[in-house]
C-alpha cells in the first residue's frame, strides 16, 4: 500500500506523527501562505494522482482556517486525488444545531454539507452531539468516525487527581464524563446549567448531591469557550462543600478573558488535550487518533 500523503502545518501533522512512523502515512509537500493583501495561496508539490490524501487542522477558531481546507481539498482532487480524509480533531460550529431563533444560520448543518462535498472520510474528538445522536446522523454524506479521548483524560485524572468525584456541569457532558468515570470506577455527578447569554449560565444541582460535601471532585467538559459553564460549576460545587481539584476539557478554545474567568471561580488547575493548542494542553491525542486512523484505513 502506498502511504497516504497527509498535508497540514507541523504542528497539526505532529497529531498524526505515529502514521509517519509506521509508514502508514507521509507528509505532503506544499506551499500554504498568505500574499500581503491576506489572500490565501495554495501550491501542492507531491505527484497525488490516483493517492489517498489526508488533510489534518486544528479547527478551533475556523473561519480562515475552512477557506484554505475548501483550496487544499478541492485542489488535490483536481490534481486527482481519489480519496480525501479529513481530519478535525475539534470540529467547530456542532454547537449551533438548531434554529434556536428565527432566521439564525444553522450552521452545524451548513458544514456537514461542506465537508459532505470535499471529502470522503472525517475523523474527529468527541464532537459536541447534543440533538443529533451519532456523527453519522450529524455528517450523513461522509465515512464519518469519532475518537473518545475518555482513556486519555481518565489517565490523566487517575495519575493526577486520584480518587477524584468526576462532575459534568450539564446534561449534555454527561457522554463525556461518563466514560471517564467508567474507566476510573469513579462515582459521577451531572448538574443541572441554563444558558441565559454567551457569558451567563445558572449551574444548578450540587447542593442536592450531598455525598459531594468533603469530596475531591473533577469537571469535564468537551469546550472550554468564555469559560462561563466551568467557572459557574465550580462555584456551584464548592458552595456544596467539594473541593475542586482540576478542571479538564476536551477542546481548549479559550474566549477572550476565558482564563480570567476561571481563576475569578478559584479554579486554578485547568488542563486539556491538544485538539487546539493552548498552554493548557497535558493531554495528548495523537497515539489514539493515529490507532483510530490506522484501523479505518486498513480497513477501506
Ligand atoms: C455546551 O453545551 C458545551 O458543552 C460547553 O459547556 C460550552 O460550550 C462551554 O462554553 P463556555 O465556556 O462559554 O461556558
Amino acid at each position: 500500500m502506498n502511504p497516504i500523503f497527509a498535508f497540514g502545518s507541523a504542528d497539526d501533522l505532529s497529531l498524526v506523527a505515529p502514521l509517519f512512523r509506521s509508514g502508514v502515512a507521509t507528509p505532503g509537500r506544499w506551499e500554504s501562505r498568505s500574499f500581503p493583501d491576506g489572500e490565501s495561496y495554495l501550491r501542492i508539490d507531491d505527484d497525488v494522482r490516483g493517492r489517498s490524501c489526508m488533510l489534518v487542522a486544528r479547527l478551533d477558531r475556523p473561519d480562515a482556517k475552512l477557506t484554505r481546507l475548501a483550496f487544499a481539498a478541492d485542489t488535490l482532487r483536481e490534481l486527482g486525488a481519489t480519496h480525501l480524509h479529513m481530519v478535525a480533531p475539534y470540529l467547530p460550529y456542532m454547537r449551533q444545531d438548531e434554529r434556536f431563533r428565527p432566521g439564525e444560520c444553522v450552521s452545524s448543518r451548513l458544514l456537514a454539507r461542506w465537508f459532505g462535498e470535499r471529502f470522503d472520510a472525517i475523523t474527529t474528538v468527541d464532537p459536541h452531539l447534543h440533538r443529533l445522536p451519532t456523527l453519522s446522523a450529524a455528517f450523513p454524506d461522509v465515512d464519518a468516525r469519532a475518537v473518545s479521548s475518555a482513556p486519555a483524560l481518565a489517565e490523566w485524572i487517575g495519575a493526577n487527581v486520584p480518587g477524584a468525584t468526576i462532575v459534568g456541569p450539564d446534561e449534555e457532558a454527561e457522554q463525556w464524563a461518563r466514560p471517564v468515570a467508567d474507566a476510573l470506577g469513579a462515582p459521577l455527578h451531572i448538574l443541572d446549567k441554563v444558558r441565559h447569554g454567551d457569558r451567563d449560565v445558572v449551574v444548578s444541582g450540587a447542593s442536592a448531591h450531598t455525598p459531594l460535601a468533603g469530596r475531591d471532585v473533577v469537571l469535564i467538559d468537551d469546550i472550554i469557550s468564555t469559560g462561563t459553564t466551568l467557572a459557574r460549576a465550580a462555584e456551584a460545587l464548592r458552595d456544596a462543600g467539594a473541593r475542586v481539584r482540576a478542571c479538564v476539557c476536551v477542546h481548549a478554545l479559550f474566549a477572550p478573558g476565558a482564563t480570567e474567568t476561571l481563576q475569578r471561580a478559584g479554579i486554578d488547575r485547568i488542563v486539556s488535550t491538544n485538539s487546539a493548542l493552548h498552554e493548557t494542553n497535558a493531554i495528548d491525542l495523537s497515539d489514539r487518533l493515529s490507532s483510530a486512523l490506522e484501523a479505518a484505513i486498513r480497513g477501506r
